[in-house]
């Protein structure tokens, strides 16, 4: 038989990139095989992201031309899925703008894919089919993983904390905790394969509430996941400030293969806005938390969310944040201008602030954020990490890249052999290198030979 193709194109978070590797997984295990070339493709996928504004104008821009594809191939499967196709008025968009749009499907209802392009062939009819909550969580379907050296792995999925400008909990549902004995099988299985390391997700790991005596919350699995043989590095994304636990302090402590990195989203350093985004922590908390972190596990990295330009936000508001900023001094902040979401109740405020004030803002915040992680990145000169090379750079002929255990990106020289060549590196390889010199975003340096 002819072989098939697929491409699937990811907006989105770490969640929906774990969810392409199943929807990958699937179309392989019915003898499609993956191409790079969507004119090449007979299924092409759009996983989508509805997080800001941006991206649901993305993925139509995107929709327009795949349009031209399908003219030029009538056979191709154009199929949607993700957190768009979660919202109603996206579905209406989709019916009556995009009707050509063979499959759609939901977050709740990925497993269903192949039974979609099979109704599809043979109903010879368009296959719409969303389920508004989750049916429990589907385990064991097959997925094709991104890397051979790191893996994303779910530990829950939803979320239950409704920030006023968030779509989240209505596009992934309620929170729901996989239970311990199915993720370690899935480690351990990682690992037989050649995962040095991988990165548990949650929308918020400190709520992982699995109905097992044994490993009832969060800092119980790392340490379950810590005596993993062969497991080099542990990380997780993301987790609530409000509910950061002593328990989970400790398990930076107890657990050595936890690298020293958090991701801990602040969102604002006013406790006004805050408390209208529905966060339920103060600025005041949120920096004792900080310094509870940093007393146990003192070379911490901290990295950050940030939205600036909430409906409300004043002048003095956004100097609260730029004063946090300052005060916790960020490894790194993703920063964000608020995007109005259909549906949130904060879309519904009335002092929604002027686009103009937003960049103003954002353009302060962003140059107070990156001072600071040049100072932080300049501060690594001299020391040797350890670093999980994740192969040559793409930019820098010659050189490799790679994490540090906290999570800074190094593009580095690999060490010389005793002939005087270079010491050849691989994926997967972890590899003592010396920094020589830092930028606002990455370090560079030279492996160390042993
Ligand atoms: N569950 C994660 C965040 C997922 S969304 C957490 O709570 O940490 C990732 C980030 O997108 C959020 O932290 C927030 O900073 C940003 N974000 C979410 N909704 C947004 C909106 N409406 N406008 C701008 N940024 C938004
Ligand atoms: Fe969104 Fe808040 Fe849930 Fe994070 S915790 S996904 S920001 S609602
Ligand atoms: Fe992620 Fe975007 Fe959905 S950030 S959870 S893919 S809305």
């Amino acid at each position: 038989m002819e072989q098939k193709f697929f491409y699937i194109l990811t907006f989105g978070c770490q969640m929906n990139e774990r969810d392409s590797e199943t929807l990958a997984g699937m179309l392989e295990e019915r003898g499609y095989a993956r191409t790079e070339d969507r004119a090449q493709a007979d299924v092409l996928l759009i996983n989508t992201c509805s997080v800001r504004e941006n991206a649901d104008k993305k993925f139509f821009g995107t929709l327009g031309l795949i349009k031209k594809l399908k003219e030029n191939k009538p056979a191709l499967v154009v199929g949607v899925c993700g957190c768009m196709m979660q919202q109603q008025h996206i579905i209406d968009t989709i019916k009556s703008k995009y009707s050509w749009v063979d499959i759609v499907f939901g977050t709740h209802n990925l497993h269903r894919l192949p039974q979609l392009l099979d109704n599809l062939i043979a109903e010879k009819k368009k296959q719409r089919e969303v389920w508004p909550e989750h049916h429990g969580i589907e385990e064991g379907l097959p997925a094709h993983r991104q890397h051979s050296f790191k893996a994303y792995v779910n530990i829950m999925y939803g979320c239950n904390n409704f920030c006023t400008y968030c779509i989240v909990p209505y596009t992934r549902g309620r929170e729901r905790s996989r239970m311990p004995e199915e993720i370690l099988k899935e480690v351990q299985g990682l690992v037989a394969s050649g995962v040095k390391e991988i990165t548990l997700l949650g929308q918020n790991v400190n709520s992982y509430r699995p109905e097992s005596a044994e490993v009832p919350d969060f800092p119980a699995l790392l340490r379950l996941l810590n005596g993993v043989e062969g497991l080099q590095r542990i990380r997780f994304m993301t987790s609530h400030p409000k509910d950061l636990s002593e328990g989970l302090i400790q398990a930076y402590k107890d657990c050595e293969k936890l690298c020293p990195h958090i991701h801990l989203p602040v969102q604002s350093g006013s406790s006004a806005v805050l408390k209208r985004m529905n966060r339920r922590y103060t600025k005041e908390q949120y920096i004792d938390l900080v310094g509870r972190l940093r007393e146990a596990v003192p070379n911490i990295a901290i990295s950050t969310d940030i939205i600036v330009g909430f409906p409300g936000e004043t002048e003095e508001d956004f100097l609260e944040t730029l004063d946090l900023v300052n005060k916790v001094q960020y490894d790194s902040a993703f920063t964000f201008l608020y995007s109005v979401r259909k549906g949130t109740p904060a879309a519904e405020y009335e002092d929604q602030i002027p686009e103009e004030v937003k960049h103003e803002r954002f353009d302060r915040l962003v140059e107070a954020v990156n001072t600071i992680s040049a100072e932080k990145n300049r501060r690594k000169v001299g020391q040797t990490e350890w670093v999980l090379c994740e192969g040559e750079s793409k930019t820098d002929a010659g050189l490799f890249t790679g994490r540090t255990p906290d999570h800074k990106l190094i593009n580095f020289l690999p060490a010389a052999g005793p002939d005087g060549q270079p010491i050849s590196l691989k994926e997967g390889d972890l590899v003592q290198v010396e920094v020589t010199s830092s930028n606002t975003f990455s370090l560079v340096g030279k492996a160390v030979t042993l």
